[in-house]
């Protein structure tokens, strides 16, 4: 039996709350320790919906939770200080993506879990899903041959750039680029074997967040050359219209030497229109419904998936595996650093028109 903490509540806090009491109940190898949440309006709700004690503040989680492990899943650039106390405490972690959004962070998380012999992995439930891992397949099979470019778009509606990324509490620090487009640049380079990235050059855009008075990039435009020659370029957003059939519109282009393969990731053959929800264009990669023998509706797909492997990796160590057994398996904290340095890059070339080296 697992112990699992969950460290910050909000929209994605709630899947992985659901995610971990699901397993509890099906597989009952692992039980929610707590959570903490630092709102209290929202530590109370999540308390009486999930029926286990909420705490208002991490440290609080860990003395009197006693998880074994924790996701953190506070805003984008508030991983920092909870990853660190977290592996203070020995605990295994597994942080929400980005990993980090300033190289510095990145790199002392990852430190700090290798001198602690700690796993520290990274969210990137991108590469959980069955259309990615079979590219990933054909790419590593030789089917297209050597990557020369490639192109990734994840564009989400207005609501999530107002009430998502854009609200008071992410203090201004939100980014397309950072909430959507790291999900692509990893998906990329892990798509293509790890390649270092060397080069960057973006534009972010400002206009329709700003005139909300959210200053915030309405929508980023990145290209990344990585060490195996290949470019990428990747399209981000956060102004769709909210009368877009789904939050989101998602996918991936690579083209070799010997052919090419894209992936819809939104969009898998179902659409439909109702009075209740409108236009829809349910991905069932992501999230897919089965109904258990007692008849209680259960989800599966890559968005419970990767937490999942998450606690298999954790229960691999508490069963006396070893963390280099496990390497290559898992987005790992230097995979993380690679990501940030390339969301940085994108950040530094947007601010400053200029095209970024990166250094390693
Ligand atoms: N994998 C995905 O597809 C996906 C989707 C959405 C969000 N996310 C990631 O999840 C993270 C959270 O995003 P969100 O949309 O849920 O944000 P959110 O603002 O809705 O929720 C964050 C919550 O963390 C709480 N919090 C902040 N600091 C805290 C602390 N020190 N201790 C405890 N609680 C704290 C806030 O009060 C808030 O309730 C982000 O990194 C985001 O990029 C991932």
């Amino acid at each position: 039996m697992t112990r699992v903490g969950v460290i910050g509540t909000g929209t994605y806090g709630a899947i992985h709350l659901d995610a971990i009491s699901q397993r509890q109940r099906l597989l009952g190898d692992v039980e929610l320790a707590g959570f903490a949440e630092i709102d209290e309006t929202r530590r109370r709700e999540t308390e009486q919906r999930y029926g286990v004690r909420g705490y208002a503040s991490h440290g609080e989680l860990i003395e009197r939770g006693r998880p074994e492990a924790v996701t953190v899943v506070t805003p984008d650039h508030l991983h920092y200080r909870v990853v660190m106390d977290c592996l203070d405490e020995d605990l295994a972690v597994l942080v929400e993506k980005p990993f980090a959004t300033k190289v510095e962070e990145a790199e002392a998380m990852a430190a700090k879990a290798r001198e602690k012999g700690l796993l520290c992995q990274v969210d990137f439930h991108k590469r959980f899903d069955p259309y990615h891992i079979d590219l990933k397949l054909r790419l590593e099979a030789g089917e297209l041959g050597s990557v020369q470019y490639g192109y990734c778009w994840m564009e989400d509606v207005l609501q999530v750039g107002t009430s998502m990324i854009g609200k008071k509490s992410w203090e201004d620090q939100g980014s397309p680029a950072w909430f959507l487009g790291i999900h692509m640049i990893d998906l990329s380079y892990w798509l293509m074997g790890l390649p270092k990235p060397e080069r960057v050059y973006a534009t972010g855009f400002k206009g329709k967040l700003s005139s909300m008075g959210i200053d915030i990039y309405d929508s980023v435009k990145a290209e990344v050359t990585y060490a195996n020659g290949a470019v990428f370029t990747y399209d981000t957003s956060v102004i769709l219209p909210d009368s877009h059939e789904s939050i989101v519109r998602q996918g991936v282009k690579i083209v070799g030497t010997e052919g090419f393969m894209e992936v819809n990731s939104q969009y898998r053959g179902a659409r439909g229109c109702t009075t209740a929800k409108g236009m829809e264009t349910p991905n069932l990669g992501m999230m897919y419904r089965k109904l258990s023998k007692s008849g209680e509706t259960l989800k599966f797909g890559y968005l419970n998936d990767s937490i999942y492997d998450f606690i298999d990796n954790v229960q691999h160590l508490q069963n006396g595996g070893k963390l280099e057994e496990l390497e290559g398996g898992y987005a790992s904290p230097e995979q993380g650093i690679e990501t940030t340095r390339i969301g940085v890059a994108i950040h530094e070339s947007a601010r400053s028109g200029r095209i970024q080296e990166i250094k390693h």
